[in-house]
């Protein structure tokens, strides 16, 4: 047992509500998977926060409750769905139209997921150019399109009784967008609200409304979103827990296993060719050069930081990495994704490896949706605000203090995620030192 303090959290008690921005394909195909799960039809397959267990205290003791046993998570049976979406079709109909899931399923679930039915978006075609829809907030400054949110996000906690919200952006990727001189204060933000600056993004507004209304803010795309001073400054002031960026799921996924495996083996790397192949909305949006940008930006920088060229330059100096994704429709949301890796080892001799990964981009996203938005509940109840370092297991790019680089190698982030379960709950850390097994 531990002589550790725990942290005080505030009970799940009542509903959580779960407001999402962009009900496509992984928004529908969790909400989905949540109510299968609910009525028992089936497994919460991939979700760490519902399968997982936590090993506490020496591996002789033999304590490994689940996580769901062991940190008070708010319970499947009180979620609610909400959000927003440029199109008015309810949650099923997007689903259908998603075409992730077999008809046959997606009917057990017709009547909750019919009843999601998406709010006016605050939409901007200069940052998502491949698409229009109808179910847009028309006029007003964003400043306007940012109180109409916040009083959407009051109006959907007071309808549906909710005790706490979070919110998870699932909408599509925006286009690549560097901060501005209007993201680096709360003020110059504030006043570039007033002003309709073009440098603010939908999704920015989105996370400005969340954190305003004092709701966990979660970003599941690439965009720039919260990842700017003037948002960190926010969530100080809010006290709100904030993470990001993109969820790890497909290819980016199957790099953060392999490459810390060859750099832990001290293995060199010369080539890392990565293309895929998918055909969904996401997709689309993707063939735009500017949301590729932002997309490929996050698939980049994993290697870079996982390999860590300037301590490692016999390795990974030349190392040259290429990401491509086309749109190819036939595949809808089964994606394939191909990886040529040119590694060499002892005395240069080189060596290929290749993976063939035949995922579904959606069925790999939605339980990620689905610990997080449970995870920043509890980071929110135990008073943790500002980025959720302890959450970057779930992202391509994970957001950090300004001026320390993220961790990607997934182990590790699995270590630093239950480490925070064991320090939230008062138990001791778990090293891997391992002496007390030999004294
Ligand atoms: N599926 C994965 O494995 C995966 C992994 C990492 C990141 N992502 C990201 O998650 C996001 C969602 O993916 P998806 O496959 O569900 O895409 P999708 O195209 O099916 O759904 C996105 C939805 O967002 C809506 N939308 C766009 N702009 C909006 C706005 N301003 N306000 C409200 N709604 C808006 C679109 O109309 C669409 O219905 C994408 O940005 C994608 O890049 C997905």
């Amino acid at each position: 047992m531990s002589n550790q303090q725990s942290v005080k959290i505030a009970p799940a008690d009542g509903k959580l509500g779960i407001l999402i921005p962009g009900i496509g394909a992984v928004a529908t195909t969790f909400m989905a998977g949540v109510e299968l799960v609910k009525r028992g039809a089936a497994e919460p397959v991939g979700s760490l926060t519902q399968m997982a267990t936590i090993r506490l205290g020496k591996r002789t003791d033999g304590r490994s409750p689940k996580i769901k046993d062991f940190a008070p998570l708010a319970k499947l049976d009180d979620l609610v769905f909400g959000g927003w979406d440029i199109f008015e079709d309810n949650a099923y109909e997007a689903a259908a139209h998603a075409k992730v899931l077999e008809p046959a399923m997606l009917e057990q679930v017709k009547g909750p997921l019919s009843a999601v039915q998406p709010m006016k978006a605050v939409f901007d075609q200069n940052y998502v150019k491949r698409i229009t829809g109808p179910n847009v907030k028309q006029g007003g400054t964003k400043r306007d399109h940012a109180e109409m949110l916040i009083e959407d996000i009051s109006n959907f906690k007071q309808k549906n009784g909710c005790d706490r919200l979070v919110m998870i952006w699932c909408g599509s990727t925006e286009v690549f967008h560097r901060p501005a001189a209007v993201h680096q204060t709360l003020k110059d933000f504030e006043c570039g609200l007033m002003k309709n600056d073009p440098d603010i993004a939908p999704s920015q507004i989105y996370a400005y409304a969340a954190m305003q209304a004092g709701v966990p803010f979660a970003n599941g795309a690439p965009n720039l979103t919260s990842d700017i001073p003037a948002m960190l400054d926010l969530a100080r002031e809010r006290n709100v827990p904030l993470c990001g960026k993109d969820f790890k799921t497909g290819q980016t996924f199957m790099k953060t296993l392999i490459a810390p495996g060859l750099k832990a083996r001290m293995l060199g790397i010369n080539g890392w060719f990565s293309t895929n192949i998918l055909g969904n909305r996401d997709g689309e949006v993707l063939e735009d050069p500017g949301s590729f940008k932002t997309k490929e930006e996050t698939k980049l920088s994993v290697l870079d930081t996982i390999l860590q060229p300037d301590l490692y330059p016999q390795l990974y100096k030349d190392l040259y990495h290429s990401v491509k994704i086309n749109y190819y429709p036939p595949r809808g949301d089964s994606k394939e994704g191909w990886d040529n890796i040119d590694i060499f080892g002892w005395l240069g001799y080189p060596m290929q490896i290749k993976i063939d990964f035949l995922c579904r981009d959606s069925i790999l996203a939605a339980p990620l949706v689905l610990d997080l938005v449970l995870f920043m509940d509890l980071a929110q109840r135990a008073g943790m605000r500002g980025i959720q370092e302890w959450l970057s297991f779930y992202f391509k790019g994970p957001m950090t203090a300004p001026g320390l680089y993220p961790e990607h190698d997934i182990f590790i982030q699995l270590m630093k995620l239950k480490n925070r379960l064991r320090h939230l709950m008062g138990e001791d850390l778990i090293t891997h030192l391992g002496l007390e097994y030999y004294d």
